[in-house]
């Protein structure tokens, strides 16, 4: 007989789901730490993965009982049940899709770079797998999914950073805009979602996010701050229809290891994790 069979602790080890990370950067690493710490109980953390193997290894030495590192895309998937994207690469995309054709589920932090990918969404919608989205950054997303039921009619977010947040982005390069030269709060850009996130693809997942929660037949108009005394990543949602109106704002801690990401995005990439595996969901 299996050791699991005749042992209930091994029983319920072999029950947990096996979770693998793909990029172990600022997000990927901590919510692989929360995964082998308070969501134990649930995942196993089976697999990690990085282009940079040293980083991924960097990461294993880190926990507990330490997950595989393995060396491609396509090993991680086969490593496990429920797979975490959280790349800084194109490659986003390709995870998600390969994923989901794998008929596993995958949540995805690139939330930006998958409007680029339109195929994907018909492909969650018939794969046996589930694609989870995080709010990320922001706050507000519940009552604008309730919202488009009765249609939205205006829809703005204001993304401010501060300098850092903006640094080596080829659109500010290109148009000779010197960052620490800035004294006040400056608009970078203004204009439609796709433009946003074809830009500024590292910084407006929240963008990407918003235009997902309120459906298509909202139009979102995202503008872009950096803000040289800002000391923290914001974003300010209006939203107006038949049910009234919303109004959010969200001051976000940087990540102590990545200015560019905000310390709530982490925070909700676990708790997307924990509702999945739960049986009690609060929120719409
Ligand atoms: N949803 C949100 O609200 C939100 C918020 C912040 C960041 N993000 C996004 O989450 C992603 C991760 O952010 P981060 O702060 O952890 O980035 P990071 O730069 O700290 O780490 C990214 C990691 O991905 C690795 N990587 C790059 N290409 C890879 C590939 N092809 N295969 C395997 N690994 C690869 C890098 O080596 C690096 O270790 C980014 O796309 C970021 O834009 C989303």
């Amino acid at each position: 007989m299996k050791k699991h069979l005749k042992n209930p602790k091994a029983l319920a080890r072999n029950l947990r789901l096996r979770l693998g990370v793909i990029g172990c950067g600022a997000i990927g690493s901590r919510i692989a730490r929360s995964v082998s710490k308070e969501l134990k109980g649930i995942f196993t953390l089976s697999a990690l993965y990085d282009i940079d193997l040293v980083r991924a290894k960097g990461l294993a030495a880190t926990i507990r009982h330490p997950a595989s590192v393995v060396s491609s895309i396509d090993d991680l998937i086969d490593h496990a049940d429920v797979i975490v994207e959280a790349v800084n690469s194109t490659a986003a995309g390709t995870i998600v899709k390969k994923s989901l054709l794998a008929g596993k589920t995958v949540l995805a932090m690139s939330v930006g770079r998958l409007l680029e990918h339109a195929t994907l969404f018909p492909l969650a919608r018939k794969s046996s797998g589930k694609l989870l989205l995080p709010s990320g950054a922001v706050a507000g997303l519940d009552a604008l999914k309730a919202a488009s039921s009765a249609g939205i009619t205006k829809l703005t977010l204001t993304s401010s950073k501060p300098p850092a947040g903006f640094s080596g982005n080829a659109y500010i390069i290109e148009k000779g805009i010197d960052l620490d030269a800035l004294k006040k709060d400056t608009i970078l850009f203004e204009g439609s979602v796709e433009d946003a996130v074809r830009y500024f693809p590292q910084n407006i997942n929240v963008a990407a996010a918003v235009a997902l929660a309120a459906g298509p037949y909202a139009v979102l108009r995202v503008r872009i701050m950096v803000s040289p005394s800002a000391r923290c990543n914001s974003h300010e949602i209006f939203a107006e229809g038949p049910f009234g109106s919303i109004t959010t704002r969200t001051d976000n801690t940087v990540c102590p290891d990545n200015p560019k990401t905000s310390y709530l995005a982490v925070l909700s990439g676990i708790q997307t994790l924990k509702g999945f595996a739960g049986n009690i969901r609060v929120g719409t």
